[in-house]
């Protein structure tokens, strides 16, 4: 890991600038309006394989919770279900967060949609409307602008450390996203117009984060789907789900107390959804169904 210890236990990259607006632990610091989150320990760096790596190294060698971590690129970016995260270097959000919930294990699918109320209103809070499409991704107009993997390592009778990995195209061009997903990736300046600081979307991020985590912890679920709703798509519409070795299709009819998808299918046979992709059903392929 490169860095420099700062004065206050804060890490920086050794490289320069090498990024306009860069994320660097001082810029973050600055106004921002966390009581604990982020206030410790925050690291920045110029490149690392993966900041969930990362992170979860630093869990393990006993940091704080609240430390976070950030990169301007990524070699190994993951993404839910064994797939990478490409992000373009020094156009957008690749944060990691390390939590220590003491909850039970179970709760582990509620912080990830938390984790999701907490994007979606950062971005609200830039004047950008964001969608969330179960479990995690962050959507605009269709296309996936963020993503977020909770890595937990489960042991005992609470989840143990937890990563809250984040990835948002901020300022990414189009010809900067791979042919592979130009389709149905965008940033959030392709699909509103609109500039947006990546240090104040990571301030307003660590903010609404410590205060929905917060109500996790307290076992305040309800208040938090409740939000999740606002700014979901999928639940009352007809969905398919590609599962591991199989494929449902069905009507998305709700979010249970474990934050699993409830789909019905065309037998009545209600499915829980725990992992998985969920695709909406366009209108041909509704009549289809
Ligand atoms: C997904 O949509 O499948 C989740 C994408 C999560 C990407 C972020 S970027 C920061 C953190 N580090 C990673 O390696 N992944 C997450």
């Amino acid at each position: 890991m490169a860095g420099n210890h700062g004065p206050q236990g804060i890490m920086s990259s050794d490289a320069d600038c090498a990024y306009p607006g860069r994320l660097s632990p001082q810029a973050v610091r600055e106004g921002l309006k966390t009581r604990w989150l982020g206030q410790q320990a925050i690291y920045c760096f110029d490149a690392v394989e993966s900041t969930n790596t990362e992170a979860s190294n630093l869990a393990r060698q006993g940091a704080v919770e609240g430390t976070v971590v950030l990169a301007e690129a990524q070699r190994k970016g993951r993404g839910r279900l064994g797939r990478s995260w490409i992000s373009h270097p020094g156009t957008g959000v690749c944060l990691s967060v390390i939590l220590r919930p003491q909850t039970p294990p179970e709760w582990g699918g509620r912080l990830t949609l938390t984790a999701g109320v907490a994007v979606a209103a950062a971005i609200a809070e830039t004047g950008i409307r964001p969608e969330l499409k179960w479990p995690n991704d962050i959507m605009i107009s269709d296309h996936k602008v963020g993503g977020i993997l909770t890595e937990a390592s489960f042991g005992g009778n609470s989840i143990g450390p937890v990563i809250v990995g984040v990835g948002i195209n901020v300022d990414t061009n189009s010809e900067d996203f791979p042919v592979s997903i130009r389709n149905i990736a965008t940033s959030l300046r392709l699909s509103s117009g609109i500039e947006v600081s990546r240090v104040a979307l990571v301030q307003a991020f660590l903010r609404q984060l410590e205060q929905w985590y917060e109500l996790f912890c307290k076992g305040s679920f309800g208040a938090i789907l409740e939000t999740w709703r606002e700014y979901e798509t999928v639940l009352g519409g007809l969905v398919e789900v590609y599962l591991p070795d199989s494929r449902l299709q069905g009507m998305a009819e709700n979010i249970d107390s474990d934050g699993a998808l409830l789909v019905r299918d065309k037998k009545g046979r209600l499915h829980r959804i725990m992992g998985g992709d969920v695709v909406r059903c366009r209108v041909r392929e509704r009549q289809r169904l």
